[in-house]
């Protein structure tokens, strides 16, 4: 028997355009170095949209276990002071000390990329059916979201962290409660050029329950 032809309306069209749309949105999207990252970034309406999309993010009882901290235009040169502070504390007791080509390495990371947000942890209030890997799950969620919006929205964005963000000295001066961690930077911007990294394929990451056995060889 001969398949009636699609309704022009069929909703199924509408399923389909969404999952190409979708995935398409999240097999294009590749990190572009800070550095790389030039303005414009997302003016403030669309950073509020970014913001929203990584809200959506799975978030067991609700707790919002986690917040991003604008660093604005002016800040900057407080953020590379900081740095510059971080660096030289971790190299106080290295042979030589930290030199200038560090210092100026460390400062310069201040000043990259249009947008930059601090993600942060928090692991409080305490909650016993929510314990930190799965707040942290909800944080890689949101970033991800965000990361993935950013990129409909044309822009380009990458995760950085580095020693200084997990410094008890960083940590200090970006005002962090009891209970909050510093877990990376968010930096976006509009990207001249990218490159999308080789991925690894379903097969490398989804396996089947063997009772005893490892997981799929790397
Ligand atoms: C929390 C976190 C922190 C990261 N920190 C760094 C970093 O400091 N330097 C770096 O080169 N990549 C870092 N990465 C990895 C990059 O953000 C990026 O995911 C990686 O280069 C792969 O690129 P892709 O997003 O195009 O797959 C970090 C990733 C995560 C999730």
């Amino acid at each position: 028997m001969t398949p009636e032809p699609d309704a022009p309306d069929d909703p199924d069209d509408g399923a389909a355009d969404l999952t190409r749309l979708v995935l398409t949105l999240i097999g294009s999207r590749h990190s572009v170095a800070p550095k790389r990252l030039l303005a414009p970034g997302p003016d403030a309406t669309q950073l509020l949209q970014l913001v929203d999309a990584a809200a959506c993010a799975p978030d067991h009882r609700g707790l919002r276990p986690w917040r991003l901290v604008r660093i604005a235009d002016h800040q900057r040169d407080a953020l590379a002071d900081l740095f510059e502070a971080c660096t030289r504390e971790r190299m106080a007791d290295d042979d030589p000390p930290a030199g200038a080509d560090d210092i100026a390495r460390s400062r310069d990371k201040a000043y990259r990329a249009p947008t930059l947000l601090l993600a942060v942890l928090k692991a409080e209030p305490a909650d016993p059916e929510v314990p930190l890997i799965e707040r942290a799950v909800t944080l890689g969620a949101a970033l991800m979201n965000l990361l993935l919006a950013a990129h409909g929205l044309g822009f380009a964005a990458m995760l950085t962290s580095g020693r200084a963000v997990r410094s008890a000295r960083f940590a200090q001066a970006m005002g962090l409660a009891t209970g909050e961690q510093a877990v990376c930077f968010v930096s976006i911007g509009t990207a001249a050029v990218g490159q999308r990294r080789g991925r690894g394929s379903a097969a490398d990451y989804l396996g089947d329950w063997c009772p005893g056995a490892a997981g799929p060889a790397r």
